[in-house]
């Protein structure tokens, strides 16, 4: 038994007091401090010229715009050009911060992205962003209400990421999953305890067709949700 804990509260107060100080915690010799700080970094004049737009974006337009932090925007570019997508569909277009990110990848593999907007100003300044950044033939922004709007999609999805409304992301899911390729990933932002919708989760995993990880729960949070072959 830890003496300490015998004490009574004022004794332990003293006795803490008494305690030398615990002494800083010292870096082993020779061990070089480890840093995790990262920043994408253009390989050529297309990533050169999409990530200057995506810089001037966040500088000048995030106000209100509800977009996805920097990071979750290099890991939605990650998970796309991994799984070598050819079409990615995003639900919340926004001013078009992640489609810049998703396009990045799309630039790489070939492929294009169909996003879903409900706000006529916001798509407007999508459509802007992705036209000064050179991607504006590989993106296809689509206006109106996703829920309607997505029943009209018949092509097949390598990656489809949800950041509309969050209460509609069962909705979408359901009219979307078959669109899915075997081996496909359906992304979900804002999976933290505050924001995310409890039918949803239980949507992708209760079903044995899925197998979801979450990620970067410490900030935004990200499910990632594999559909399998
Ligand atoms: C969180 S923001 C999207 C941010 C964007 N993905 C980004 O990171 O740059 C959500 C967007 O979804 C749009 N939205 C909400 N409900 C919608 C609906 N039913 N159909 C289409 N868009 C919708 C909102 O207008 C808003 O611009």
């Amino acid at each position: 038994m830890n003496a300490l804990r015998l004490l009574p509260a004022g004794l332990l107060a003293s006795a803490c007091l008494a305690l030398p100080a615990a002494a800083p915690a010292q870096e082993p010799a020779g061990k070089p401090r480890v840093s995790f700080e990262a920043k994408t970094l253009p390989a050529n004049d297309v990533e050169t010229k999409i990530l200057g737009v995506i810089e001037d974006v966040f500088a000048n337009q995030r106000r209100g715009s509800m977009s996805v932090p920097t990071h979750d925007g290099r890991i939605l570019r990650v998970l796309a050009e991994s799984i070598g997508a050819k079409h990615v569909v995003e639900l919340g277009t926004s001013v078009g911060y992640s489609g810049l990110w998703f396009s990045l990848a799309l630039k790489a593999t070939g492929g294009k992205l169909t996003t879903y907007e409900i706000d006529k100003d916001r798509a407007a300044k999508a459509r802007a962003n992705f036209a000064r950044a050179g991607v504006g033939d590989i993106i296809t922004i689509v206006e109106g209400d996703a829920h309607v709007e997505v029943t009209k999609l018949k092509e097949p999805i390598d990656l489809l990421f949800l950041d509309a409304d969050k209460e509609g992301y069962v909705d979408y899911l359901n009219k979307l999953l078959p669109l899915v390729k075997p081996g496909g990933l359906i992304v979900a932002h804002n999976m933290v305890e505050r924001m995310a919708h409890p039918p949803y989760l239980q949507a992708i995993t209760t079903n044995p067709a899925l197998e979801t990880v979450y990620i970067n729960l410490s900030e935004s949070g990200i499910g990632v949700t594999l559909k399998k072959r």
